[in-house]
């Protein structure tokens, strides 16, 4: 959507606010021995505290209220009562959720507790990667030069991106256009960021994968090549210099 008024830009706060809240708190809550299911639980409680209805429910019938994707699964991961949370898991939570007609997306990946499996540098990367991205967002400002930024970072790192994943506007519904933000630079896409507009900016940074594949479940993806990724996200407002960072409150930054 583009902001054209103050309640809009007030809408679009009160529902970012809903997802980065329950994100960071969840993030917080997560602990060895627990479910993904539980953790799940824990979000919808938290969101529905908001008067929020989970997006992936609403727009694609998703089997849970946040997307709990752990080790070699990618995103979109499906919280299991059997599916329990490990020392050193890397570990993907995406919330994203309509609050009085507004939608706002967040997400993040990070270590549980110790660092066993050397999964920091990835999340570090990714985060890094989103942040330069995110700084690098005007009015104007070419679609495909972020996504090359993104790459080069990524490989600079030793890592990869994926292709076949993006971020994309979001609004009055959970995807809008303009569509596949990707974190490559596409030579044939010459749109351009506009001033005032809402998206959802997202990292898909991997360490030996270049596409994502959906397992027999219907929704958890893994990557074609296996290996690990780390997704982080925001929602933004678009201006004329540094973007509204709406969801800044999940402290995926920090
Ligand atoms: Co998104
Ligand atoms: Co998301």
């Amino acid at each position: 959507m583009s902001i054209t008024k103050e309640s809009e830009l007030f809408g679009m706060q009160k529902a970012s606010e809903a997802v980065a809240y329950t994100l960071k708190e969840m993030i917080n809550y997560a602990q060895p021995g627990m479910s993904t299911k539980e953790l799940d639980e824990f979000g919808a409680g938290i969101l529905s505290g908001f008067g929020a209805k989970s997006a992936p429910y609403l727009t694609y019938g998703f089997p849970g209220w946040t997307c709990i994707s752990v080790g070699d699964e990618f995103c979109h991961g499906i919280p299991r009562d059997n599916r329990l949370l490990k020392e050193g898991d890397l570990i993907n939570i995406d919330v994203s959720a309509e609050l009085a007609g507004f939608w706002a997306d967040n997400g993040g990946s990070f270590v549980l507790g110790e660092d066993v499996n050397q999964h920091q540098k990835l999340v570090d990367t990714s985060k890094n990667i989103l942040r330069n991205a995110i700084s690098n967002i005007k009015g104007g400002v070419k679609i495909a030069d972020i996504g090359h930024l993104m790459e080069t970072e990524a490989k600079k790192h030793g890592y990869k991106v994926i292709k076949n994943l993006g971020g994309h506007g979001i609004g009055r519904g959970l995807h809008e256009d303009p569509a596949e933000l990707l974190n490559y630079k596409n030579r044939f896409d010459q749109r351009r960021f506009k001033k005032n507009s809402v998206v959802a900016i997202e990292t898909f940074i991997s360490t030996s994968s270049t596409y994502a594949v959906e397992l027999k479940d219907g929704w958890t993806m893994v990557g074609n090549k296996g290996g690990y990724m780390a997704q982080h996200e925001h929602t933004i407002v678009v201006t004329n210099g540094k973007p509204i960072i709406l969801t800044e409150m999940n402290g995926i930054f920090n």
